[in-house]
């Protein structure tokens, strides 16, 4: 099973709408009071998706699409009640019937016992204990939390019924999953967005003392994709969406009923809001006074979704700084801004490729720390899990001058070192002395392993755990796992790598973070190597393994 989404929603839509018209299907309700925590739902992958939704008190309340199991479940997932606990609720559904008797309450979802024990659950990643997730959004620091949001489909582990999902974490590596945030609601479903704290309460939204967090987010219709707002007054926990959305509503200035993501920061010199918005072939700039009311300033075209823009330090120089505007996919310019208008100057360059997908920078991280904290959506699959895709390790993103030009870096964040536990250390070694040392980790879950590798006899080389590469450089193509690399030291025989892998996921920081990539954990089941230096003749010039502890108490 692959990561992918469904793109082709409305041509569903509209094959399900035909249908609707030449066939009478009945809604079956059923009606309870709400007196524990959580519906439990049964799945079958068996049978299509059809339409489920709850009422309470004459309001429709939610809405979504399930494929409910009339028998046997592939798995179960859950609703968290808490709102609308005490109340009467009748649940309706437009497919099979049988499961509907299925469904149930209790204070605790099914599968309570296992979750983050079971087989391929990732063990130091962010993963949702139920259904899909895609990218990571409004991530935001704020009095000793580190929020993330993310796209995510409580009811399947594929795409569909965008929703908020959200986790907080005090140190950015042991997170803990909160009910759902944004639900779908008349405007649509819930697509990326960031966060911003209105420190001066400009959106009237905070109360004495309480600035608001504000989310700033897409809602997708067949018709089109719009911008809208909501705001919480309790740190994230419980939101209250705007009255007047949508804030911006651009379809008929692009033709285009892309117009998504938008991220949003507060740009000191100019005293306002910016917010960059991915708009049909690239990324809009808007301000405002009170992330209402939004004026277009300017767009810059070859971008892809899911923006971010952001000002680095060069080499650390505070004075010294540049802009970074990247999309989705990780390719990234440099260049300035002025609040209004983001001027290129270079790229565009790609930091990273692979698995990663539609990153984001943390707001509000303190001054005193300074860093640009980056988490990526990790699209990868976990056989056997009723949940699929990942956050990748967060990451620290730097600027640093190179023989090339500027360029970004990425690594993982320092906090990592909190979790591992280094197991052995070595130096100048034969790949044959290497990989027999390396043996009795063949099979660990979670590693980190550091290493520099020196060619003198070979023209490409590198380093495989069961027959996957997990390093393939070849020094004479100028590639990385088949990307073009040109390390920094033109006639260096040398390349280092930084690798973390989990039980589902591998990351790979190259020479200090000029490139990485990322892909699934997948052993050829026949290959009975294990980790694997080769190349010939190659010296194995440092070696580091740290065992890395479960985030998972
Ligand atoms: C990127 C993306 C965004 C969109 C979201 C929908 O992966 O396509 O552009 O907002 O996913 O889930």
């Amino acid at each position: 099973m692959t990561v992918m989404k469904n793109t082709n929603r409305n041509l569903l839509l509209l094959a399900a709408a035909l249908f609707l018209c030449f066939t009478t299907v009945e809604a079956q309700e059923v009606t309870l009071k709400i007196t524990k925590r959580y519906l439990n739902l049964p799945v079958s992958h068996q049978v299509d998706r059809a339409e489920m939704t709850f009422r309470a008190d004459g309001k429709q309340e939610r809405a979504f699409q399930i494929r409910l199991a009339p028998d046997t479940p592939d798995y179960w997932v859950f609703c968290d009640m808490s709102t609308l606990k005490n109340k009467e609720i009748t649940i309706s559904y437009q497919g099979n019937q049988a499961g509907l008797n299925r469904i149930y309450q209790a204070d605790e979802i099914a599968g309570q016992d296992s979750i983050y024990k079971e087989k391929n659950r990732p063990q130091f990643h962010y993963t949702q204990k139920r259904g899909w997730n895609n990218d990571p959004n409004g991530l935001i620091y704020y009095e000793g939390e580190y929020h993330l949001f993310y796209q995510h489909n409580p009811y399947e582990r594929e795409w569909e019924n965008m929703h908020w999902g959200h986790a907080v974490s005090k140190d950015l590596i042991h997170w803990e999953e909160l009910p759902v945030a944004l639900y779908p609601d008349e405007h649509g479903t819930m697509f990326s967005g960031s966060a911003v704290i209105d420190y001066n309460n400009t959106s009237g939204f905070g109360k004495k003392g309480v600035p608001p967090m504000v989310a700033i987010y897409t809602a997708d219709n067949p018709e089109k994709q719009i911008q809208c707002i909501a705001y919480s007054l309790d740190k994230g926990r419980t939101w209250t969406k705007y009255a007047g959305n949508p804030v911006i509503d651009s379809k008929a200035k692009w033709n285009s009923k892309d117009t998504r993501d938008p991220k949003v920061f507060w740009h000191q010199p100019s005293n306002k809001w910016v917010l960059v918005l991915n708009e049909r072939d690239g990324h809009s700039i808007y301000n405002s006074d009170n992330l209402k009311d939004w004026t277009y300033q300017s767009h810059v075209t070859g971008f892809w979704e899911c923006p971010d823009l952001f000002e680095l330090p060069v080499d650390g120089k505070k004075d010294n700084t540049k802009w970074v505007m990247y999309g989705a996919s990780g390719t990234y310019m440099i260049g300035d801004f002025d609040g209004k208008t983001f001027r290129p100057e270079a790229g565009k360059y790609y930091y990273t490729t692979g698995s990663i997908y539609a990153a984001q920078t943390f707001a509000n991280i303190p001054e005193s720390d300074g860093r640009r904290i980056q988490i990526g959506w990790g699209r990868i699959s976990h056989p056997g899990l009723p949940v699929n895709g990942m956050m990748l390790f967060p990451t620290e993103l730097s600027l640093r001058t190179t023989k090339e030009g500027i360029r970004l870096f990425s690594q993982p964040v320092k906090e990592i070192e909190m979790l591992q536990k280094e197991a052995g250390k070595w130096s100048n070694l034969t790949a044959g002395k290497a990989n027999e040392l390396l043996q009795p980790y063949n099979q660990a879950g979670s590693l980190r392993i550091r290493t520099t590798i020196k060619l003198s006899h070979a023209t490409s080389a590198g380093f495989n755990l069961f027959g996957q590469f997990l390093l393939d450089y070849d020094m004479n193509g100028n590639r990385v796992n088949g990307v073009f690399y040109s390390p920094e030291e033109r006639t260096s025989m040398e390349i280092t790598a930084d690798i973390l892998l989990d039980r589902t996921s591998v990351e790979v920081y190259i020479d200090g973070g000029a490139y990485s990539y990322s892909m699934e954990r997948r052993p050829d089941p026949n290959n009975k190597e294990g980790f694997h230096f080769w190349g010939t003749n190659i010296e194995v010039k440092s070696l580091e393994v740290y065992t890395l502890d479960s985030i998972w108490k």
